[in-house]
Protein backbone atom coordinates (compact mmCIF):
# COMPACT_ATOMS: atom_id res chain seq x y z
CA UNK A 1 0.00 0.00 0.00
CA UNK A 2 0.72 3.55 -0.09
CA UNK A 3 2.00 3.48 3.67
CA UNK A 4 4.27 0.95 3.67
CA UNK A 5 8.12 2.07 3.37
CA UNK A 6 9.17 -0.86 1.06
CA UNK A 7 12.87 -0.97 0.56
CA UNK A 8 13.68 2.42 2.83
CA UNK A 9 14.97 2.24 5.75
CA UNK A 10 12.67 4.94 6.57
CA UNK A 11 9.92 6.87 5.55
CA UNK A 12 11.71 9.87 5.65
CA UNK A 13 13.80 9.08 2.90
CA UNK A 14 11.09 7.18 0.83
CA UNK A 15 9.26 10.53 1.00
CA UNK A 16 12.40 12.48 -0.26
CA UNK A 17 12.76 10.54 -2.89
CA UNK A 18 8.71 10.71 -4.04
CA UNK A 19 8.97 14.47 -4.62
CA UNK A 20 9.58 14.36 -8.33
CA UNK A 21 6.73 11.94 -8.51
CA UNK A 22 4.80 14.31 -6.14
CA UNK A 23 5.53 17.61 -8.37
CA UNK A 24 4.75 15.33 -11.60
CA UNK A 25 1.08 14.27 -10.01
CA UNK A 26 0.25 18.07 -8.99
CA UNK A 27 0.89 19.20 -13.11
CA UNK A 28 -1.71 16.31 -13.67
CA UNK A 29 -3.97 17.51 -11.65
CA UNK A 30 -4.01 21.06 -11.88
CA UNK A 31 -4.05 20.59 -15.62
CA UNK A 32 -6.72 21.02 -18.17
CA UNK A 33 -7.68 19.57 -21.64
CA UNK A 34 -5.80 22.96 -22.82
CA UNK A 35 -2.65 22.34 -21.15
CA UNK A 36 -4.27 25.80 -19.22
CA UNK A 37 -4.58 25.73 -15.42
CA UNK A 38 -7.14 24.36 -13.61
CA UNK A 39 -8.76 25.36 -10.90
CA UNK A 40 -12.14 25.93 -8.99
CA UNK A 41 -13.54 29.10 -10.39
CA UNK A 42 -14.92 29.98 -6.76
CA UNK A 43 -11.19 30.10 -5.58
CA UNK A 44 -10.06 31.89 -8.66
CA UNK A 45 -12.43 34.40 -8.07
CA UNK A 46 -11.74 34.99 -4.13
CA UNK A 47 -8.60 35.59 -4.97
CA UNK A 48 -9.27 38.14 -7.42
CA UNK A 49 -11.69 40.05 -5.06
CA UNK A 50 -8.94 39.77 -2.39
CA UNK A 51 -7.11 43.34 -1.70
CA UNK A 52 -4.53 41.21 0.75
CA UNK A 53 -3.68 38.08 1.48
CA UNK A 54 -3.06 36.64 4.87
CA UNK A 55 -1.03 33.08 5.30
CA UNK A 56 -1.37 31.40 8.30
CA UNK A 57 0.36 28.50 8.88
CA UNK A 58 2.72 26.23 11.53
CA UNK A 59 6.18 25.02 11.17
CA UNK A 60 6.77 23.31 8.07
CA UNK A 61 3.99 24.90 6.19
CA UNK A 62 4.66 28.28 7.86
CA UNK A 63 8.08 28.35 5.42
CA UNK A 64 6.15 27.24 2.84
CA UNK A 65 3.71 30.33 3.57
CA UNK A 66 7.28 32.36 3.27
CA UNK A 67 7.76 30.91 -0.33
CA UNK A 68 3.89 31.72 -1.15
CA UNK A 69 3.72 35.26 -0.04
CA UNK A 70 6.53 36.12 -2.92
CA UNK A 71 4.67 34.22 -5.16
CA UNK A 72 1.62 35.90 -4.73
CA UNK A 73 3.28 39.15 -4.43
CA UNK A 74 5.69 38.58 -7.19
CA UNK A 75 3.61 37.06 -9.68
CA UNK A 76 -0.27 38.42 -8.92
CA UNK A 77 0.60 41.31 -7.48
CA UNK A 78 -1.74 41.30 -4.34
CA UNK A 79 -0.52 42.15 -1.05
CA UNK A 80 0.27 38.99 1.20
CA UNK A 81 1.60 38.20 4.47
CA UNK A 82 2.75 35.37 6.40
CA UNK A 83 1.93 34.93 9.65
CA UNK A 84 2.96 32.17 12.45
CA UNK A 85 -0.26 30.35 13.36
CA UNK A 86 0.12 31.00 17.17
CA UNK A 87 1.04 34.43 17.14
CA UNK A 88 -2.06 35.48 15.02
CA UNK A 89 -4.39 33.79 17.13
CA UNK A 90 -3.23 35.98 20.33
CA UNK A 91 -1.98 39.20 18.29
CA UNK A 92 -3.99 39.86 15.20
CA UNK A 93 -2.74 42.51 12.77
CA UNK A 94 -4.86 45.35 11.73
CA UNK A 95 -6.72 43.73 8.60
CA UNK A 96 -7.29 45.02 5.05
CA UNK A 97 -10.86 45.77 3.79
CA UNK A 98 -11.09 42.47 1.87
CA UNK A 99 -8.84 40.27 3.46
CA UNK A 100 -8.51 36.49 1.97
CA UNK A 101 -7.10 34.14 4.14
CA UNK A 102 -4.93 30.71 3.27
CA UNK A 103 -4.40 28.41 5.74
CA UNK A 104 -1.31 26.12 4.66
CA UNK A 105 -1.56 22.77 6.76
CA UNK A 106 -0.01 18.94 5.75
CA UNK A 107 -2.65 17.49 8.09
CA UNK A 108 -5.23 19.93 8.34
CA UNK A 109 -5.59 19.91 12.01
CA UNK A 110 -3.02 21.86 13.69
CA UNK A 111 -5.09 23.29 16.33
CA UNK A 112 -3.34 26.77 16.00
CA UNK A 113 -4.63 27.40 12.50
CA UNK A 114 -7.76 26.10 14.09
CA UNK A 115 -7.98 28.65 16.35
CA UNK A 116 -7.32 31.09 13.53
CA UNK A 117 -9.91 29.82 11.07
CA UNK A 118 -12.61 30.08 14.06
CA UNK A 119 -12.00 33.47 14.39
CA UNK A 120 -11.75 34.32 10.60
CA UNK A 121 -15.05 32.80 10.53
CA UNK A 122 -16.58 34.62 13.17
CA UNK A 123 -15.20 37.79 11.44
CA UNK A 124 -17.41 36.46 8.38
CA UNK A 125 -14.10 36.25 6.49
CA UNK A 126 -13.31 33.95 3.38
CA UNK A 127 -10.92 31.16 3.52
CA UNK A 128 -8.91 28.93 1.67
CA UNK A 129 -6.95 25.83 2.68
CA UNK A 130 -4.05 24.20 1.08
CA UNK A 131 -3.89 20.36 2.84
CA UNK A 132 -2.84 17.22 1.77
CA UNK A 133 -5.96 15.87 3.91
CA UNK A 134 -8.89 17.23 2.24
CA UNK A 135 -11.28 15.76 4.55
CA UNK A 136 -9.32 17.60 7.50
CA UNK A 137 -11.00 19.99 9.60
CA UNK A 138 -9.40 22.85 8.31
CA UNK A 139 -10.33 21.69 5.02
CA UNK A 140 -14.03 21.52 5.96
CA UNK A 141 -14.43 24.70 8.02
CA UNK A 142 -13.05 26.52 5.31
CA UNK A 143 -14.92 27.71 2.40
CA UNK A 144 -12.54 26.56 -0.11
CA UNK A 145 -9.43 24.09 -0.63
CA UNK A 146 -6.83 23.25 -2.71
CA UNK A 147 -5.16 19.40 -2.66
CA UNK A 148 -1.91 19.10 -2.37
CA UNK A 149 -1.77 15.49 -3.62
CA UNK A 150 1.58 14.57 -1.64
CA UNK A 151 0.26 11.40 -0.60
CA UNK A 152 0.13 10.29 2.93
CA UNK A 153 3.20 11.70 4.81
CA UNK A 154 3.95 9.58 7.65
CA UNK A 155 7.92 10.96 8.85
CA UNK A 156 7.32 13.78 11.42
CA UNK A 157 9.69 15.80 9.64
CA UNK A 158 8.00 16.91 6.56
CA UNK A 159 9.14 17.01 2.91
CA UNK A 160 7.54 16.21 0.42
CA UNK A 161 4.03 18.08 1.65
CA UNK A 162 6.54 20.97 1.85
CA UNK A 163 7.28 21.29 -1.41
CA UNK A 164 4.05 20.07 -3.01
CA UNK A 165 2.39 23.22 -1.01
CA UNK A 166 4.94 25.19 -2.60
CA UNK A 167 3.65 23.90 -6.78
CA UNK A 168 0.37 24.65 -5.41
CA UNK A 169 1.13 27.91 -3.78
CA UNK A 170 2.88 28.96 -7.39
CA UNK A 171 -0.04 27.28 -9.76
CA UNK A 172 -2.37 29.37 -7.63
CA UNK A 173 -0.60 32.33 -7.67
CA UNK A 174 -0.18 32.46 -11.70
CA UNK A 175 -4.06 31.37 -12.02
CA UNK A 176 -5.11 34.57 -10.07
CA UNK A 177 -2.81 36.93 -12.06
CA UNK A 178 -4.78 35.74 -14.93
CA UNK A 179 -7.72 36.07 -13.20
CA UNK A 180 -6.79 39.98 -12.78
CA UNK A 181 -5.59 40.45 -16.47
CA UNK A 182 -1.65 40.68 -15.29
CA UNK A 183 0.27 39.82 -18.69
CA UNK A 184 2.00 36.56 -17.80
CA UNK A 185 5.55 34.83 -19.15
CA UNK A 186 5.37 32.23 -16.76
CA UNK A 187 3.86 28.82 -17.21
CA UNK A 188 4.13 27.01 -13.78
CA UNK A 189 2.54 23.37 -15.22
CA UNK A 190 6.08 23.77 -17.83
CA UNK A 191 8.63 24.84 -15.33
CA UNK A 192 7.35 22.54 -12.72
CA UNK A 193 8.27 19.80 -15.17
CA UNK A 194 11.70 21.27 -15.11
CA UNK A 195 11.55 21.20 -11.52
CA UNK A 196 10.69 17.79 -10.93
CA UNK A 197 13.89 16.76 -12.90
CA UNK A 198 15.86 18.72 -11.11
CA UNK A 199 14.77 16.78 -8.30
CA UNK A 200 15.63 14.15 -9.80
CA UNK A 201 19.47 14.60 -10.14
CA UNK A 202 19.21 15.13 -6.35
CA UNK A 203 17.27 11.90 -4.96
CA UNK A 204 20.47 10.26 -7.42
CA UNK A 205 22.85 11.74 -6.28
CA UNK A 206 22.75 10.65 -2.09
CA UNK A 207 26.27 9.14 -1.87
CA UNK A 208 27.63 13.09 -1.94
CA UNK A 209 24.97 14.24 0.68
CA UNK A 210 25.77 11.54 2.46
CA UNK A 211 29.46 12.55 2.60
CA UNK A 212 28.66 16.55 3.13
CA UNK A 213 26.49 15.20 6.02
CA UNK A 214 29.90 12.87 7.07
CA UNK A 215 32.14 15.54 6.56
CA UNK A 216 30.62 18.66 7.50
CA UNK A 217 28.50 17.47 10.74
CA UNK A 218 29.47 14.51 12.35
CA UNK A 219 31.42 16.15 15.19
CA UNK A 220 29.70 20.02 15.33
CA UNK A 221 27.01 20.72 17.75
CA UNK A 222 25.81 23.96 15.51
CA UNK A 223 25.39 24.71 12.14
CA UNK A 224 24.25 28.08 10.23
CA UNK A 225 22.24 28.55 7.51
CA UNK A 226 22.72 31.73 5.29
CA UNK A 227 20.77 33.08 2.09
CA UNK A 228 19.08 36.15 0.73
CA UNK A 229 15.10 36.61 -0.44
CA UNK A 230 13.85 33.23 -1.62
CA UNK A 231 16.63 31.10 -0.14
CA UNK A 232 16.13 32.90 3.29
CA UNK A 233 13.35 31.21 3.29
CA UNK A 234 14.47 27.97 2.48
CA UNK A 235 17.84 28.38 5.31
CA UNK A 236 15.04 28.17 7.56
CA UNK A 237 13.48 25.34 6.66
CA UNK A 238 16.89 23.78 6.13
CA UNK A 239 17.43 24.38 9.84
CA UNK A 240 14.79 23.34 11.05
CA UNK A 241 14.96 19.78 9.41
CA UNK A 242 18.50 19.60 11.26
CA UNK A 243 17.74 20.29 14.66
CA UNK A 244 14.11 18.59 14.00
CA UNK A 245 15.92 14.83 13.42
CA UNK A 246 19.37 15.14 14.24
CA UNK A 247 19.66 17.40 16.99
CA UNK A 248 22.13 19.78 15.99
CA UNK A 249 21.69 22.90 16.73
CA UNK A 250 20.63 24.90 13.86
CA UNK A 251 20.00 28.69 12.36
CA UNK A 252 18.62 30.05 9.61
CA UNK A 253 19.10 33.20 8.77
CA UNK A 254 19.55 36.25 6.17
CA UNK A 255 22.58 36.82 4.75
CA UNK A 256 22.81 40.33 5.59
CA UNK A 257 22.06 40.11 8.90
CA UNK A 258 25.65 38.14 10.29
CA UNK A 259 27.61 41.14 10.93
CA UNK A 260 24.23 41.94 13.94
CA UNK A 261 24.59 39.29 15.73
CA UNK A 262 25.12 36.10 14.77
CA UNK A 263 28.53 35.98 13.36
CA UNK A 264 29.81 36.40 16.79
CA UNK A 265 29.03 32.56 17.04
CA UNK A 266 31.10 31.37 14.26
CA UNK A 267 33.93 29.59 15.50
CA UNK A 268 36.96 27.56 13.98
CA UNK A 269 35.21 24.66 12.08
CA UNK A 270 31.66 26.18 12.80
CA UNK A 271 29.82 24.49 9.41
CA UNK A 272 27.75 27.61 7.36
CA UNK A 273 26.12 25.98 4.91
CA UNK A 274 25.13 29.31 2.15
CA UNK A 275 22.65 29.06 -0.68
CA UNK A 276 23.01 31.17 -3.41
CA UNK A 277 20.59 30.41 -6.33
CA UNK A 278 19.18 33.77 -6.67
CA UNK A 279 20.69 35.87 -9.43
CA UNK A 280 20.36 39.21 -7.93
CA UNK A 281 22.13 38.70 -4.31
CA UNK A 282 24.05 35.48 -4.99
CA UNK A 283 27.02 37.56 -4.74
CA UNK A 284 26.21 39.62 -1.67
CA UNK A 285 25.60 35.76 0.00
CA UNK A 286 29.05 34.71 -1.36
CA UNK A 287 30.38 38.19 0.25
CA UNK A 288 28.52 36.77 3.51
CA UNK A 289 30.43 33.30 3.38
CA UNK A 290 34.20 35.05 2.96
CA UNK A 291 33.23 37.31 6.18
CA UNK A 292 32.40 33.81 7.87
CA UNK A 293 35.39 31.90 6.27
CA UNK A 294 37.38 34.38 7.79
CA UNK A 295 36.47 33.79 11.51
CA UNK A 296 37.17 30.13 10.66
CA UNK A 297 33.76 28.58 9.31
CA UNK A 298 33.58 25.50 7.07
CA UNK A 299 31.71 26.74 3.88
CA UNK A 300 29.48 24.87 2.52
CA UNK A 301 28.38 26.69 -0.89
CA UNK A 302 25.13 25.61 -2.46
CA UNK A 303 24.37 27.58 -5.63
CA UNK A 304 22.65 26.96 -9.07
CA UNK A 305 23.84 26.61 -12.94
CA UNK A 306 24.64 29.96 -14.69
CA UNK A 307 26.14 31.85 -11.89
CA UNK A 308 28.14 28.39 -9.93
CA UNK A 309 31.74 29.35 -8.35
CA UNK A 310 34.24 26.73 -8.59
CA UNK A 311 34.53 26.03 -4.89
CA UNK A 312 30.58 25.44 -4.71
CA UNK A 313 30.32 21.84 -2.75
CA UNK A 314 26.68 21.62 -5.41
CA UNK A 315 25.59 23.02 -8.01
CA UNK A 316 21.86 22.79 -8.70
CA UNK A 317 20.08 22.39 -12.11
CA UNK A 318 18.96 25.82 -13.98
CA UNK A 319 15.04 26.09 -12.37
CA UNK A 320 13.10 29.17 -12.82
CA UNK A 321 13.95 31.90 -10.07
CA UNK A 322 10.79 31.62 -8.39
CA UNK A 323 10.85 27.63 -7.92
CA UNK A 324 14.09 27.48 -6.85
CA UNK A 325 13.43 26.61 -3.24
CA UNK A 326 11.16 23.44 -4.43
CA UNK A 327 14.84 21.68 -5.23
CA UNK A 328 17.27 23.75 -3.54
CA UNK A 329 15.36 21.96 -0.43
CA UNK A 330 16.03 18.85 -1.24
CA UNK A 331 20.10 18.71 -0.97
CA UNK A 332 19.32 20.44 2.83
CA UNK A 333 16.63 17.54 3.07
CA UNK A 334 19.12 14.92 2.72
CA UNK A 335 21.79 16.03 4.47
CA UNK A 336 19.37 16.36 7.48
CA UNK A 337 19.11 12.81 7.14
CA UNK A 338 22.36 11.37 7.12
CA UNK A 339 23.03 13.58 10.16
CA UNK A 340 20.52 12.29 11.75
CA UNK A 341 21.36 8.83 10.56
CA UNK A 342 25.28 8.91 11.29
CA UNK A 343 24.07 10.17 14.72
CA UNK A 344 22.44 6.80 15.58
CA UNK A 345 18.78 9.19 15.74
CA UNK A 346 15.19 7.97 14.92
CA UNK A 347 14.75 9.76 11.90
CA UNK A 348 11.26 9.07 11.51
CA UNK A 349 9.96 10.01 15.37
CA UNK A 350 12.16 12.14 16.64
CA UNK A 351 12.16 13.09 20.31
CA UNK A 352 9.19 15.75 21.67
CA UNK A 353 7.31 15.99 18.33
CA UNK A 354 4.12 14.77 16.87
CA UNK A 355 3.20 14.55 13.36
CA UNK A 356 0.27 16.43 13.91
CA UNK A 357 -0.14 18.90 16.74
CA UNK A 358 -3.74 18.85 17.63
CA UNK A 359 -3.94 20.87 21.07
CA UNK A 360 -2.56 24.24 21.65
C1 LIG B 1 4.06 19.65 13.60
C2 LIG B 1 4.97 18.83 12.71
C3 LIG B 1 5.66 19.70 11.66
C4 LIG B 1 4.62 20.49 10.88
C5 LIG B 1 3.74 21.31 11.82
C6 LIG B 1 2.57 21.92 11.07
O1 LIG B 1 4.82 20.44 14.43
O2 LIG B 1 5.94 18.16 13.48
O3 LIG B 1 6.39 18.89 10.76
O4 LIG B 1 5.27 21.33 9.96
O5 LIG B 1 3.19 20.48 12.84
O6 LIG B 1 1.74 20.88 10.63
P1 LIG B 1 0.67 21.01 9.52
O7 LIG B 1 0.00 19.66 9.45
O8 LIG B 1 -0.30 22.08 9.94
O9 LIG B 1 1.35 21.37 8.24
Amino acid sequence: SDIEKGTYPHFMLKEIDEQPFVIRNIITKYKDDNESIKLDENIRQAMAEADRIYIIAAGTSYHAGLVGKEFIEKISGIPTETHIASEFLYNMPLLSKKPLFIFISQSGETADSRGVLVNVKKLGLPSLTITNVPGSTLSRESDFTLHTFAGPEIAVASTKAYTAQMAVLAILAVDSAIARGVKMDFDPLQELAIVANAMDIFTNQKDTLEQIARDYLSLSRNCFFIGRSMDFHVCMEGSLKLKEISYIQAEGFAGGELKHGTIALIEEGTPVIGLATQENVHLNIRGNMKEVVARGANPCMISMEGFAEEDDKIVMPKVHKYLTPLVSVIPLQLIAYYAALHRGCDVDKPRNLAKSVTVE
